[in-house]
């Protein structure tokens, strides 16, 4: 009897396997990292980890003229100073912050009206595999 046969396929399906299908083409762009990776114990800069992490996923909606809760993210001071709840979006080490809430999956209760949502999970079409990869932290 012959042993395992070396054309034996592993039925493991790539993340990228869509991408095998050529009957399309996806810009190059489009599969490159957001950013380089975290070296060991360096600190998150925002220019160069999390102002792409933004415009790819949350400016379409987050900018004036759109439904968002008057929460601006073209600026890293935007980020930081508007929104309806802006005192409770970004909290200098808090991981309750509600902008670390809604992307993680965690959505706000409106205290003023039970079973409904202040912040629904941002953003609000669902993550894709791509940005659920991305390595988001907080720091310790
Ligand atoms: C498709 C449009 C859309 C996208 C994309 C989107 N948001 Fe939102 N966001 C909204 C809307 C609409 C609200 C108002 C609250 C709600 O509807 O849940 C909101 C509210 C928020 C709030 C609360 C603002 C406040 O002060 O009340 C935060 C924080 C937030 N979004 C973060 C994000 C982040 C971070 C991203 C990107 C990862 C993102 N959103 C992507 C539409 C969007």
């Amino acid at each position: 009897m012959e042993a395992s046969s070396p054309r034996a396929r592993s039925t493991t399906l790539s993340p990228y396997a869509l991408h095998v299908d050529d009957r399309f083409e996806i810009p190059q762009e489009a599969l490159k990292p957001l950013f380089p990776a975290l070296a060991d114990g360096e600190v998150p800069s925002y220019d160069v980890h999390i102002a792409p992490i933004v415009k790819r996923y949350c400016i379409s909606c987050h900018r004036a003229g759109k439904d968002s809760n008057n929460y601006f993210m073209s600026t890293y001071e935007e980020i930081l100073t508007t929104g309806d709840q802006k005192d409770d979006n970004v909290i200098a080490g808090d991981p309750n912050s509600y902008l670390l809430q809604v992307i993680q999956g965690t959505p706000i209760p409106d205290p003023q009206n039970p079973g409904e949502n202040l912040i629904g999970v941002m953003p609000p079409r669902g993550i894709s595999s791509r940005m659920r990869s991305t390595p988001l932290s907080v720091g310790s």
